[in-house]
């Protein structure tokens, strides 16, 4: 198959759109990350989502809409709770998924058995323009294969969908560069199931209480059933050993240059880098969480592209803010293990 490159133009969008509606499918840019989408209420055209990105089958997708009211509209969910109500309100469009009660409409392959579903309206205006177009909801993981970094530009989907997707619609650089947060709000409290763009700080601002789900900072142990199945995977993780080290800059500094080899690189903050012995990315400032997140998965797939690597070094993140999630990707990356240098 022939991946068809467009643009954000009116011609490209309507074509996107179109391919949708035959059942096809079509990565398309949000300000998180871009998404892999097909017609959400399509169940043959979304089971190609899992067949193109090697997705396994029992993680569910979201369905992504561009006005609140499609989510009565097309009839996705039994119900809209008072919650969903005030964190739309919040936070619509924007970097946030709400789990609810599905409705009948929702086939098997969204939901991957679950009596849930997950929606988004995102802010980014190509991504509204394509749904508005194609004139139904769009079911859309991350557009990487799946074991890879989500990419955060058109050229990260052509490297891994190339020759298995219909086309990719190129919007430039995603704005927020990690994937959205995820709440269910089918349980009292909410639970927070995968921190991102929206903090958990927000959240509990409009919410009140919201709990944390144990997957979202830990390891969960094989037999255990999380809650967002997406979470059990060994997700963004580069060909390397990801080490996480946990210290002060002198510290990091000081471990990096005693056991570094050949093979070795660097996941820093700026100033850094001018220190270290071996080659180092720069994620960004050191509370600049927000640039960390925007540039992590980048810096995942450069490594990827760099010869002979074996080892990374990464300072370990900070979990306040948007932190959590940098922690929550990184984390995987490495495995589950910090190496705490304080005691070392
Ligand atoms: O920012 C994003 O969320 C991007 C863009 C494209 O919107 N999408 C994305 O999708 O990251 P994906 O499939 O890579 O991650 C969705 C996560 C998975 O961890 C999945 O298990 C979880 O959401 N999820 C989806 N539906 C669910 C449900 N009904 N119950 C629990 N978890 C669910
Ligand atoms: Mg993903």
């Amino acid at each position: 198959m022939k991946t068809l490159i467009l643009t954000d133009n009116e011609t490209d969008i309507k074509t996107a759109a179109q391919l949708l509606k035959q059942g096809k499918l079509v990565a398309i840019p949000t300000e998180t990350v871009y998404g892999l989408a097909a017609d959400a209420l399509n169940g043959k055209a979304v089971a190609n989502i899992f067949k193109a990105k090697g997705r396994p089958m029992d993680n569910p997708l979201i369905v992504h809409i561009s006005s609140i009211d499609e989510i009565q509209r097309y009839g996705l969910t039994e119900e809209f709770p008072e919650t969903a109500r005030k964190l739309a309100d919040a936070f619509w469009p924007g970097p946030l998924t709400m789990i609810m009660k599905k409705s009948r409409v929702i086939p098997p392959e969204v939901s991957c058995g679950l009596d849930t579903v997950a929606i988004r309206y995102p802010a980014s205006r190509i991504a509204q323009q394509i749904i508005a177009t194609a004139q139904r909801p769009l079911a859309a993981p991350s557009a990487n294969r799946s074991g890879s970094p989500s990419p955060t530009s058109a050229q990260h989907v052509t490297d891994d969908l190339d020759g298995r997707i219909d086309a990719v619609v190129d919007g430039g650089i995603c704005d927020i560069g990690l994937e959205s947060t995820v709440i269910t709000l089918a349980e009292h409290p909410p639970r927070l199931l995968r921190p991102g763009g929206i903090t958990l700080e927000q959240l509990e601002a409009v919410l009140g209480t919201v709990t944390v789900d144990r997957a979202v900072l830990e390891n969960m142990d094989k037999n255990s059933k999380p809650a967002s199945p997406g979470m059990k995977y060994k997700h963004y993780s580069p060909k390397a050993d990801v080490i996480l080290l946990d210290g002060t800059d002198e510290q990091f500094i000081n471990y990096v240059n005693q056991h570094a080899g050949s093979g070795t690189v660097c996941l820093c903050y700026n100033g850094d880098e001018a220190k270290l012995r071996v080659p180092a990315i720069c994620l960004g400032g050191r509370t600049d969480y927000d640039q960390q997140a925007h540039n992590l998965f980048s810096a995942l797939r450069r490594i990827d592209t760099m010869k002979h690597i074996t080892t990374v070094y990464a300072r370990c993140p900070q979990t306040q803010g948007i932190g959590m999630a940098v922690y929550n990707r990184l984390i995987r990356a490495a495995g589950f293990e910090v190496k705490q240098l304080a005691q070392s």
